[in-house]
């Protein structure tokens, strides 16, 4: 089965990483999608994002990178996934992703959502608030891979 794991990896964490690494487990193949021109304003380029995670997933054969405009729903079809995923880090997660979830399953039956619930050590995790605590020069090292911790810290000017 062919799993597309979707999202703004702005930059991406160890949460992340996580979510990656069990879906490595379990399916043939992991499509991690980077999304590109997004509403959202973004610290990191898409090519910086692709980049930063094709670094880290090197050691995955079935671990594909790539970015994606446009629906993702149309993206999957092009893609020929089966399966989208998404990571669940607290309740207030829900109420989006399951609209996300329906929306996409009316445009395509066939492409299901699963729901992967985020390591507790994660839960409280988000690009936004690693990025707000390196912009005061807060650690962060618990919560993004040593590389990244140097690229964020590089964009905000912290030593
Ligand atoms: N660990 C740590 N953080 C996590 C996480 C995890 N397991 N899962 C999510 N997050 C964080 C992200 O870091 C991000 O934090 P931020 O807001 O501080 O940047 C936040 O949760 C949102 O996560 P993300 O997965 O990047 O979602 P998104 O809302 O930015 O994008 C898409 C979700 C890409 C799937 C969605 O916007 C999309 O499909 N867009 C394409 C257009 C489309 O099809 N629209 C219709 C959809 S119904």
């Amino acid at each position: 089965m062919i799993a597309i794991y979707p999202g703004s990896f702005d930059p991406i964490t160890y949460g992340h990483l996580d979510i990656i690494n069990r879906c490595a487990n379990k399916f043939t193949k992991v499509i991690v999608a980077v999304l590109n021109n997004q509403n959202k304003s973004v610290v990191f380029s898409t090519e910086e994002r692709v980049s930063m995670i094709k670094e880290l997933t090197s050691g995955y054969d079935n671990v594909q990178v790539d970015n994606f405009e446009g629906l993702l729903i149309d993206y999957a079809k092009k893609m020929k996934a089966d399966v989208i995923v998404r990571g669940l880090r607290a309740v207030s997660d829900y109420e989006y992703e399951m609209q996300m979830s329906l929306y996409n399953k009316q445009l395509c039956p066939e492409v299901e959502t699963m729901f992967l619930v985020s390591d507790t050590k994660y839960s409280y995790l988000s690009s936004s608030i690693v990025k707000e605590i390196a912009s005061y020069g807060g650690e962060i090292s618990n919560f993004v891979p040593s590389t990244i911790e140097e690229r964020i810290k590089a964009k905000y000017g912290c030593k």
